[in-house]
């Protein structure tokens, strides 16, 4: 492929790209500074409480080299590719594209981040997602490429950042609340998760990871505070099974927590359409 060939491919993929975001009402990107603190857990339990209630959802991996969405939603396979383009998966009625099922089990991919960059741009041109109210993007721990690609070129209109209660955890969240202003992504919520330890023998609650900093984090830097959810055995044993807890136990404080996450986020969206 020559250089003027090359520029005009570049150039019809953005316009694939922007086709697809322009069709997509609202769009959430999950980070955090810090690995393990639940993004994925919060991105899949998120999906699942607004396809619940009537939003067609779909969930985008853009962790390339760590991809997990598929081990949550109990998906072992790979896409549909047809006419170079690719199908995604659903389950219960969530959309789903991931690297996971176009890699070799336990081996690792080593890329750079313009070829993980390349893959998300892959994710929105070349993908079938038909139309979807909401798109929610799950990434990799930290502030790198795949964030900076999903801003320019998903356009999030929210951002879900995840910490666990305790300080260095809210430290990396910080981080991540300017980069997302620092991106103009328009609003920015802050979930903290892993909020205390529910025994799962008598009900009571340890604060594991200490109390509180998500909240005060949320105050300290201006953005929306949207929720506490707690450590839940069920959750964990739960999402290796492939199954959200948001399906599996509607009853339970992690999913009524999810719900009011989901409610608030909803009711942002409402009042920001009337403005
Ligand atoms: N509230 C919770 N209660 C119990 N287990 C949880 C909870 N949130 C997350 N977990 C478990 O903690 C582990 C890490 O969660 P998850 O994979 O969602 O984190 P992550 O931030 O996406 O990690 P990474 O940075 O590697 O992408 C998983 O085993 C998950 O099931
Ligand atoms: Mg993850």
């Amino acid at each position: 492929m020559d250089e003027k060939e090359r520029q005009k491919a570049i150039e019809e993929e953005r316009k694939r790209i922007s086709e697809t975001v322009s069709k997509i009402k609202h769009r959430i990107a999950v980070f955090s500074g810090k690995g393990g603190v639940g993004k994925t857990t919060v991105a899949v339990n998120l999906a699942y409480g607004f396809n619940s209630k009537g939003f067609t959802t779909g969930i985008l991996d853009a962790d390339i080299t760590g991809p997990n969405v598929p081990k949550m939603l109990g998906i072992d396979d790979n896409p549909t590719v047809m006419n170079n383009q690719m199908l995604p998966f659903e389950k219960d009625g969530v959309k789903m594209i991931s690297m996971a099922g176009l890699l070799q089990k336990g081996q690792p991919l080593i890329w750079r981040g313009p070829m993980r960059s390349k893959v998300i741009s892959q994710f929105l041109a070349d993908v079938i997602w038909e139309d979807l109210d909401l798109l929610i993007a799950d990434l990799p721990p930290g502030t790198g490429d795949e964030i900076l690609t999903i801003a320019q070129q998903m356009k999030p209109d929210y951002a879900v950042i995840v910490t666990t209660p305790q300080e260095v955890s809210v430290i990396d969240a910080e981080r991540a609340v300017n980069m997302a202003k620092q991106l103009e992504i328009s609003s920015i919520g802050i979930v903290e998760n892993m909020s205390g330890l529910l025994c799962p023998n008598c009900g009571a609650k340890i604060d594991l990871f200490g109390k509180g900093g998500g909240i005060k984090l949320a105050q300290e830097m201006s953005v929306n505070f949207l929720g506490s959810i707690p450590i839940d055995t069920e959750a964990r044993i739960l999402g290796d099974k492939g199954k959200p807890i948001f399906l599996e136990k509607p009853d339970c404080e992690v999913t009524k927590a999810f719900q009011s996450i989901v409610d608030k986020i909803e009711l942002h969206f409402k009042e920001k359409e009337l403005v």
